[in-house]
Parts: structure tokens; sequence; C-alpha cells
């Protein structure tokens, strides 16, 4: 009884991080294991997102799936988690009795008593409280075998965009501790993760002071992050404009970790609009920090999230968003059409634009987007990008790697064992959502380093089995060009 788990997640990278937790506290505590289907889990758990309408039927959608299978399979458990948990509460006994337990995003970390309960005969139990400080000293130590890996640095959001649910179903913004945190990417570092992304609702806000008293910012931890060796890539999400500070613009100027692309997500381009929304700044504001990013960090690529159809939104104001777009040219951005959610305070506003005209502007919106996303592609057609290399596909021949700019490249003449390394790609093909390249060079400060520490070592048998992986990747192509390699 309750050996194996299956885990499905909607939302944000934030659900990805705890749901990759939520699979580590089960197989630490309870030694069970997970699945890939439903089917042959004997706990299943739904870790829920509630952003933006019709959330809730996705859920008891899902849910009414379940339900089937627990009837064919009576011992079967069902845990729901997430933001729809959090916001729906007992209610989510009311629809679908039968489900056994109910828990938030800041709860999570008591799965392994809720299976103790369950073990124990018990069922219909629930706890979504917000309990950021026994969520952060509870995570389970971090196992992966990727090279990239989430780290929450922040949790919840005060923001209070007056349209957006997450304050509400994640509680007010804290931040988790420095040594912590550093700890993880350290433990991460350790594992071969070579890229990581701090996350947070508004992780630009992130302000905490360490054990010896020093005060850290976003930038001062990107700054620490950026030491610890191995970790050659840093991102972060999301940012608010507001909080978006110099000395986080200067950190694009003295970190060289930090990826060339930023999602600084602005909603809207109407000041009208901007401020109904209660977000805090002008649209000249928010080019204001554009710019003075792009002069800290030229190459700098910029990706944003809109919403449109927000009440009151008039044609003017959704040609406001248009000229915005038009001045930054953002890469890959996201648009949605506003939803009312409940318990926020847009949730009363009357919205009389006809669903004819949202879907035309989401559409109108949609194509600028993809016009200047595809404009940045092409751009990329027969540069040399530094791209991380994700993994090899065997079929193909092919590496799966990531640029600066968070673009997927599929790459040519690469080798199994470069999974971990940057490399040097020249892009050769342009697609609207990836790009095709060929394998140029090994391009990894961090190796060389390794590999020269163990020339003069000659001790360290993970370099030599580096080199010897890396002699035999260049060997079996001719184009290698690296200088760290002599064949
Ligand atoms: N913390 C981030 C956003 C998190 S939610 C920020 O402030 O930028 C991700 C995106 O969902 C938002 O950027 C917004 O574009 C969209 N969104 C949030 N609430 C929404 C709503 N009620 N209707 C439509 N889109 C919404
Ligand atoms: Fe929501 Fe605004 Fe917080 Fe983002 S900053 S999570 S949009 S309240
Ligand atoms: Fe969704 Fe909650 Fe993330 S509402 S976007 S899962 S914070």
């Amino acid at each position: 009884m309750l050996k194996t788990f299956y885990i499905e997640t909607w939302g944000c990278q934030m659900n990805v991080y705890d749901s990759e937790k939520m699979s580590q506290l089960l197989k630490n505590t309870h030694q069970m294991t997970a699945v890939s289907n439903p089917e042959d889990a004997d706990l299943l758990l739904l870790n829920t997102c509630s952003i933006r309408e019709k959330a809730e039927e996705k859920v008891f959608s899902l849910l009414g799936r379940w339900r089937k299978l627990k009837a064919a399979s009576p011992e079967k458990r069902i845990g729901v988690g997430g933001c729809v948990a959090s916001q729906e509460g007992e209610r989510i006994f009311d629809r679908a009795p039968y489900v056994d337990f109910v828990f938030g995003p800041q709860t999570l970390q008591q799965l392994p008593l809720f299976i103790q309960r369950l073990k124990d005969g018990q069922s219909h139990f629930l706890n979504i409280d917000f309990l950021p400080d026994e969520k952060f000293d509870q995570l389970p130590t971090p196992q992966t075998s990727g090279v990239s890996a989430f780290v929450t640095i922040q949790e919840g959001c005060s923001k209070y965009c007056k349209y957006c649910i997450v304050p509400f179903t994640r509680g007010p913004e804290v931040n988790r501790k420095v040594e912590d945190i550093l700890k993880e990417v350290g433990m991460l570092a350790i594992q071969g993760v070579r890229e990581i992304t701090l996350l947070g609702q508004n992780v630009n806000a992130y302000r905490a002071i360490d054990e010896s008293g020093r005060f850290f910012d976003l930038a001062a931890l990107l700054y620490h992050c950026s030491k610890i060796p191995g970790i050659g890539r840093l991102r972060f999400t999301t940012s608010h404009p507001v909080e978006f500070t110099d000395t986080l613009i200067a950190a694009y100027k003295d970190i060289p970790e930090l990826a060339s692309h930023l999602h600084l997500p602005v909603q809207s381009g109407s000041n009208a609009i901007l401020q109904a929304m209660g977000r805090g700044h002008t649209a000249q504001e928010y080019l204001d920090k554009i710019a003075a990013l792009k002069a800290a960090r030229p190459d700098l690529t910029i990706t944003s999230d809109f919403i449109i159809a927000y009440p009151g939104e008039t044609e003017e104001n959704f040609m406001d968003t248009l000229r915005l777009v038009d001045a930054v040219q953002f890469d890959q951005s996201f648009c949605f059409i506003y939803s009312p959610r409940p318990g926020t305070l847009a949730a009363s506003l009357e919205c009389t634009i006809p669903d004819e005209e949202k879907h035309a502007r989401l559409k109108r919106l949609q194509a600028k987007l993809d016009q200047h996303s595809l404009s940045h592609r092409e751009k990329l057609k027969g540069t040399i990008q530094r791209v991380l290399v994700e993994s090899y596909d065997h079929e193909t021949q092919r590496a799966k790697a990531r640029t600066e700019g968070n673009v997927i490249v599929h790459v040519n003449d690469a080798s199994p064992r470069m999974a971990g390394l940057f490399i040097d790609a020249l892009i050769e093909d342009v697609f609207a959502h990836s790009l095709r390249g060929r394998f140029l060079a090994i391009h990894d400060p961090y190796l060389d380093q390794r590999m020269s520490d163990h020339r003069m070592s000659k001790e360290t048998n993970g370099a030599q089995s580096i080199e010897k992986n890396l002699r035999t990747s260049c060997e079996s192509n001719n184009s290698c060009t690296s200088h760290s390699c002599s064949s």
C-alpha cells in the first residue's frame, strides 16, 4: 500500500520546483517510487495553478478522470495541492469527495505526515496554511541529474496587482535565508548543474541579512552564486519593473554569468491601464529601465507578459500596448485575455469589451509579438552562439542546447558526452521557436580550469574522465577548434 506515486504539475516554475521537492520527500521519507502513469500509482497528486479562468474547471475535470481510476482500484489515494487547493480549500471535498487530502504551496513539506495519516486510515484532511519559514527549513536536499535547475529564493507576493490571485494563494512575500540558497546552489553544482534560475514571484524585491550581518539584495545573491565553482549561467524570474534597482541593472555589467535574457512583464503599454491594474509604474518608466539595461548589456533580449482587454481598455489603450511592443522589440513573449479571479480587487469590475473584440486584440498582439520574435531569431542566423548542452538525442544525432536568450538550438556534429558543457554553435537554420546549428568548439572556462588543475596534480579522477570524454568527442569532430584540446 502506498508504494508508488504520480504527480501532475500545472502552472509556473515555482510549481515545477515544488513538485520536485514533493517527489524527493516521498522518496526519502516513505521510500516511495515515482511512476509516469496515473494508472500505475498508489498515490495521485495534482499540483494546481489558479492564475487564469477555468483553472478550477480544469482541476475538477482531471479529478473526475482520477475518480474512475480510484473506483477501479479503491486502495488508490488522491491529494490536491498548489494554488487552486489554497484558493478552494474545503470546497474541493464538497465537489470531489473522493479526494483524500488537500494541501497548499506552503504545506507541501508536511507530505510525509500526510502519507502517515493515510497509512493510519485517515482521509479528508486539509492544511493550506501559509508556513513559508517551515517550508524553507524542511525542503529536502536537492537531487538532480540535469544541467539546469530552479532554486526558490522567495515565497508569495506582496504586490497585490488588482487582477492577480497569487498573493491570495501563496501569501505575502517571504525571503529565504541567504545561507540556505547558497548551500542549495552549491549542492546542485556538485551534482553537475551548470545553470541556475532563481525563482520568486517578485524576485527582484529579494532582501535579506545573512548570519554575519551582511545585506543581500538580488544582485548580491547573483554575484555570490556566480562564484560557486561550476555555475556558468544564472537567470532569475519573475521580476517586477518597480523594484528593478540600479544595482540589479549594474549586475548585467559586472556578472558575466548572468544570461543576456530578462523576463520583465509589463502587462500593458497604456498608463491608464497600468494605473487601473495597480502596477505602480508608467510605460515610460518601464522603457527607461529597458534603456538602462541595454546600456549595461547591449545584447540583452527582453521577454514579457501582457494582459489584454482589462476592464476599461479602449482601442487607444490597446494601441499604446502595440506601440510599446514596437519600441522594445520583445523576444518570445506571452499574452493573455484578462480573466477575473475570485477575491481580487479587479474581480468586481465590469468588462464591456465584447468577446470577439477581446479575441481580435489577442490575435493582433500575438501577430506582432511573433513577428518581433522571428526577427530576433533571424538575426541569429550565421552567428556563433555560446550554448549550454542539455541532452543528446541518439535518434537524430543532435544535441539539444539553449542560448543565453533561452532559445533552443538543435546542434549537429555534437557528441553525447557534451551534455553539461558550454559549446560554441554556428546557427544555420531558424524556425519559429527554435534554431538549428553546428558544433564548432568547446567554450567552457570551468572545464579548462578543471583540466589544467588535473594536468598540474595528475590526481583527479573526475577531471581525467572529463578530459577523456572531451578528447573522444573532439576526435569524432574534425571541426573541433577548442583551445583546451590538443588533439
Ligand atoms: N509575478 C509575475 C507574474 C506571475 S503570473 C509578474 O508580476 O510579472 C504570470 C502572468 O500571468 C502575469 O504576468 C500576467 O500576464 C498573467 N496573469 C496574471 N493574472 C491574470 C489574470 N487575472 N488574467 C489574465 N492574465 C493574468
Ligand atoms: Fe501577481 Fe503582481 Fe505579484 Fe506578479 S507582482 S505575482 S502579477 S500580484
Ligand atoms: Fe499559478 Fe500559483 Fe504559479 S497561480 S502561476 S502556480 S504561483
